[in-house]
């Protein structure tokens, strides 16, 4: 009987454990105990799950814990390391971001896989599905679950790594509906794997021959998002200076049947922003310095103060006066229709305008005012205000923007990007 673990409840986990829930004992478990009262009190502040939906499979007790009904199927989420202690699949869903150096921190990960370690037992399986480089599962991982645990891998227990590829916020390709790379530590796990996944993803699964491609299949799948969209700001950059609007440009070229649609923007969130530092550090350890890799990272992390200084020219231009001016900025997310403040690119525009001695004011109706304080310290508005600004920057496009006429005679927008 499959048992599943699920450690790490965030935007990839809490998904990943409903559907499981749907068809085996799931136990969710996350160090964070006020997320774990939450989604047992049937509520998902990162709106991924609707509350009916996590209220319909959630189950106060199985895994064997439950002697009435032990192989019950449905979802109880804990803190507690007895929890999973029967399950055999340990599926790690943690963060994996960057240090302030945009060097890789395996932090979480380190001390999800001694979680894994500390229960892990004869014959079990543990998956890795947190975005990584190519040998962060068997290199740096592993070694972490067989100090812990005194087990030896592919002897004692197994391992798989099945990258996600959710896109927050999307409602159409949610996790179910969408194909899911597997990989195991030896071709019958790597079956096992993937039996695993394909019992409950309709888009059905591609099995990869080794961990390390399903590792760098999923990096390089961002990576190139990050590319593709670093050129497209570039071109931006280009054509802002000869007057040509770059969207009526990349609409033009767009009608061709082979090129690829980009838009300009922010690249934030701690997927697409962060992953190709990942692959990067790894290229750099086997000594090749990655070029175009880190160029699309530069382009990308200098839109920020782009946009504030488009913006400050916009205003000179119409004779407002910058020093004092007051600014609004529509969106603090790090995308439109979510409420993920993660890596947000936003900021830096709030920031580079702040430089030039303005008041900016956020308005984002998606944004947990606390958290935003608490992260960036600074303060949102939870109302739209209705006075008049000398500059308004729609800088998320969340729904609630949309067919919005700010009340400014300079107005800049940010076009949404689908990351
Ligand atoms: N968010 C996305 O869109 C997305 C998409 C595809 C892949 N990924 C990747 O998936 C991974 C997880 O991302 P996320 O967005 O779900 O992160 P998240 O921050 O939303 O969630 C991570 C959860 O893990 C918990 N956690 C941290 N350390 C833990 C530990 N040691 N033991 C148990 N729980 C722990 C946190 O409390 C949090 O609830 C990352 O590697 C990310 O790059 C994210």
């Amino acid at each position: 009987m499959i048992k599943i673990a699920l450690i790490g409840l965030g935007y990839v986990g809490l998904p990943l454990a409903r559907l499981f829930a749907t068809k085996y004992p799931v136990v969710g478990f996350d160090v964070n105990k006020k997320r774990v009262d939450e989604l047992m009190s049937g509520h998902d502040r990162t709106l991924e799950v609707d509350d009916a939906i996590l209220k319909s499979v959630l189950s106060p007790c199985h895994c064997g814990l439950d002697p009435q009904s032990p192989n019950k199927t449905g979802l109880l989420c804990s803190s507690n390391l007895e929890d999973i202690k029967n399950c055999n699949y340990y599926i790690v869903t943690v963060p994996t971001p960057v240090d302030k150096n945009n060097r890789p921190d395996l932090t979480p990960l380190y001390k999800a896989s001694e979680t894994v370690g500390k229960v892990i037992k004869k014959g079990d399986i543990v998956i890795y599905e947190s975005t990584v480089y190519p040998g962060a599962t068997e290199e740096d991982c592993i070694p972490v679950v067989e100090k812990t645990s005194g087990l030896k891998f592919n002897v004692d227990f197994f391992a798989g790594y099945s990258p996600e590829r959710i896109n927050p916020g999307d409602k159409e390709h949610t996790v179910e509906k969408i194909k899911k790379v597997t990989s195991g530590s030896t071709p019958e796990t790597g079956k096992l794997v993937n039996e695993l996944y394909s019992s409950v993803i309709q888009a059905g699964t591609h099995l990869a021959p080794t961990i390390r491609v399903a590792e760098a299949a999923k990096v390089i799948e961002n990576s190139q998002r990050d590319i593709n969209i670093a050129f497209v700001n570039e071109l931006k950059k280009i054509f802002d200076k000869m007057g040509i609007d770059t969207n009526a440009v990349l609409e033009a070229a767009g009608t061709k049947w082979n090129f690829l649609h980009f838009k300009p923007g922010l690249v934030g969130g701690h997927c697409i922003g962060v992953d190709p530092y990942y692959l990067a550090q790894k290229a750099q350890e086997y000594g090749y310095h990655p070029e175009i890799i880190l160029a699309g990272r530069r382009m990308n992390d200098s839109m920020g103060e782009y946009v504030a200084s488009e913006v400050v020219k916009k205003m000179i231009k119409q004779g407002i006066q910058v020093k004092g001016a007051n600014i609004l900025v529509l969106g603090i997310t790090f995308k439109e229709n979510c409420p993920d403040i993660r890596n947000s690119k936003v900021v830096d525009v709030v920031r580079a305008l702040k430089e030039y001695d303005t008041n900016v004011r956020i308005y984002d109706p998606w944004a947990n005012q606390e958290e935003v304080r608490r992260e960036y310290g600074l303060d949102i508005l939870t109302k739209l205000p209705e006075e008049k600004f000398d500059a308004v920057v729609t800088a998320v496009m969340h729904r609630e923007f949309r067919g919005v006429k700010p009340n400014s005679d300079v107005v800049y927008v940010i076009k949404d990007i689908i990351l």
